[in-house]
């Protein structure tokens, strides 16, 4: 028997409405996808097609324009992500979808052990045992044990990027989203993070993930999906209202 998808992505779209320009620009159009347990599903596309706004738009950074975004929870219930209220957003969030950004956003002057930490402290661990795993995974993502009691402000780009990938992964949530995790490490990192990708297919996570290097999508997806650029340019907002 096959198991059942953790997401359905069935006709996703996304447009921004720029007012003070008059313009609307859309951003991704008809996308769908299965993301399974234990699997990775891989997004790529050139630069500009949308895929960054898919995964803000499961993670409900962005509100969907169109579509649905079906996610299977862990009691078996589906839940329509496009349709949840604020309150469901955040408590999915700290619970079962988690997301590696591009970009890493943290507090002026937290130290990167307590930014690691700070999902699990979420979820209810007590701060030693949090803060215990934390180094763990900036051990596993090779991040100097000078830097860890140290905020990230300073910090190097693949150095940003082993926190923001440790923090993603320690908390292994239901559903995994990663934006180019890769994008700026050196290839030893690069192969720790492909193996602890495949210990959380291990245990079940599934994830959706962007890649732009076609090597790590052969090493890592279970499934393909390509996005194209969309072929509509910007509308003037008076021929689509
Ligand atoms: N907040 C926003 N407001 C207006 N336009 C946006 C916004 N976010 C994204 N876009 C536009 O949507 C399109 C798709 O952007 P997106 O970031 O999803 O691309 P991408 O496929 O992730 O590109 P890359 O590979 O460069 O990361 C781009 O043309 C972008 O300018
Ligand atoms: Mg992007």
């Amino acid at each position: 028997m096959k198991e059942k998808p953790v997401l359905q992505v069935r006709g996703y779209a996304k447009r921004f409405v720029l007012h003070e320009q008059g313009k609307v620009i859309p951003s991704s159009y008809d996308v769908n996808l299965d993301v399974y347990p234990g699997n990775l599903t891989a997004l790529i596309g050139p630069t500009g097609s949308g895929k960054s706004t898919v995964l803000k738009g499961i993670y409900r950074t962005y509100l969907p324009s169109d579509g649905q975004l079906l996610f299977t929870r862990e009691n078996g219930e589906t839940l329509d992500l496009a349709q949840v209220d604020e309150h469901q957003v955040l408590e999915l969030r700290r619970n079962e979808v988690g997301f590696v950004t591009q970009f890493l956003h943290f507090l002026p002057r937290q130290p990167s052990e307590d930014i690691v930490a700070q999902p699990l402290v979420q979820r209810g661990y007590r701060q030693e045992q949090a803060h215990k795993l934390a180094r763990d995974m900036l051990a596993a993502m090779n991040l100097p044990e000078r830097l860890w009691g140290i905020s990230p402000a300073t910090f190097s780009g693949g150095e940003k990027q082993r926190v923001n990938l440790a923090r993603g992964l320690i908390a292994k949530p239901r559903l995994l989203l990663l934006d180019e995790p890769t994008a700026s490490l050196d290839s030893k990192t690069t192969d720790r993070v492909v193996s602890l990708v495949e210990s959380l297919k291990h245990e079940g996570v599934a994830m959706l993930a962007v890649f732009h290097q076609p090597e790590l999508v052969t090493r890592m997806a279970d499934r393909v999906v390509e996005l194209e650029t969309p072929t509509l340019t910007a509308t003037p907002l008076e021929e689509i209202a």
